[in-house]
């Protein structure tokens, strides 16, 4: 059986090309000193620029948005000056590579924010959750203070502002962090959402926040490099499923449809063996929204072909089969096994677990 799988085949968007499907998830290494990724990022970065695309760490756009210890941001100039250096590296390779801009909101502690600031929300709603503090094991959430209507627009131009940022630092794109109940997804919430501004009330007006940072990020830097990540049905982050989930993702498909931004990313669990999206969801996606469709969770090689040849996305994001295996896409090519990831390095171990996986091409030299 010779033929190539629809993964490794080009794709190309009106403005950019990507050489294979297979995207790199985004994922938070939780190794940027002060925010700024470090040497070993440049390394883990090119290493794996085999990837169609690279979408990096989620990163903060203000210092009291990172969520957790040691995320990287993109808000002062020695991290932009240092994505360029990532960028450059990714580009050396031939890789296209996307920053994830996040806020998380709610969700972090204020002693992990450099000036001790408080968090901030849509509404006073503390997550019950626990975070990692420095030398401190773990203390559950700050409470958030709630936004004002000024904040809320103010916050929309330093979307917009850290959207220009990455681009400058030579980013490709940017994705926009609509999941996983970080502060996006909290406006689209009304667990976390109780305001009675033009921000909350109903699904237009939860939605609201989240498509002005789309709209402002694709005119700043082009629709054509604005991607979005969201996560129905995810339950993560102490949200828990809401009647009007699959309502306000049908209208966000549907404006995001009209944005005419290059993607959507879907992070699509799989729990037991059953994907949280519904298989029909997915296919009315693929109806409202004509560009680019990306799915993430727990695909393998396998999986991904049979999710493209069902149409059912154009792009198939892998995040922990990346982490160990840094030439993944070669992997597929010759249908070689798959290393696997040591989870207790995910989130910390300095180079160990992050930079230190070998390619196939690096055991083959040292034979002998
Ligand atoms: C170490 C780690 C860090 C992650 N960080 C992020 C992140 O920064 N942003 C995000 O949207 N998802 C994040 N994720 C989720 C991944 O992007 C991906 O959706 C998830 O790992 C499922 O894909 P997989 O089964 O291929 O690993 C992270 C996952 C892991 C394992």
């Amino acid at each position: 059986m010779s033929t190539k799988l629809e993964l490794l085949t080009p794709l190309n968007s009106p403005q950019l090309s990507f050489k294979n499907r297979v995207v790199m998830a985004p994922m938070n290494r939780r190794r940027a000193e002060g925010g700024i990724p470090g040497p070993s990022s440049i390394i883990y970065f090119g290493q794996r620029a085999s990837a169609g695309l690279i979408i990096t760490d989620n990163t903060a756009i203000t210092p009291n948005g990172k969520g957790y210890l040691l995320t990287p941001g993109i808000y002062n100039e020695a991290q932009r000056a240092s994505w360029k250096k990532i960028a450059d590296e990714v580009h050396r390779h031939d890789g296209k590579i996307f920053m994830q801009l996040v806020h998380a909101g709610r969700i972090g502690h204020e002693e992990n924010n450099e000036d001790n600031s408080s968090l901030v929300a849509p509404s006073v709603v503390t997550a019950q959750i626990d975070i990692r503090i420095a030398e401190k094991g773990h203390l559950p959430a700050s409470q958030p203070i709630a936004l004002t209507t000024k904040e809320v627009q103010e916050l929309v131009q330093i979307h917009i502002e850290a959207a220009k940022r990455a681009i400058t630092a030579g980013m490709d794109g940017v994705e926009i962090h609509g999941a996983h109940g970080f502060l996006l997804e909290q406006f689209l919430h009304p667990h976390t959402n109780h305001r009675t501004d033009q921000y909350g009330g109903n699904v237009v007006n939860r939605s609201r926040f989240l498509l002005e940072i789309v709209e402002g990020v694709a005119a700043a830097i082009g629709k054509d490099r604005t991607g979005i990540r969201l996560s129905p049905y995810y339950k993560i982050n102490d949200l828990p499923l809401y009647d009007e989930e699959l309502e306000t993702h049908r209208y966000l498909t549907d404006e995001l449809n009209k944005l005419d931004i290059m993607y959507i990313h879907l992070s699509n669990r799989l729990i037991d063996g059953v994907r949280i999206i519904p298989q029909d969801y997915l296919a009315e996606v693929r109806k409202r929204f004509k560009n680019v469709i990306i799915l993430a969770g727990s695909y393998t090689a396998e999986s991904a072909e049979a999710a493209l040849k069902a149409n059912l996305a154009d792009m198939i994001a892998f995040g922990r089969p990346f982490i160990a295996n840094p030439d993944l896409v070669e992997r597929f090519n010759n249908n070689t096994p798959l290393t696997q990831p040591k989870e207790e390095y995910f989130y910390s171990g300095g180079d160990i677990g992050y930079i230190d996986y070998p390619a196939l091409s690096d055991s083959c030299t040292t034979v002998g």
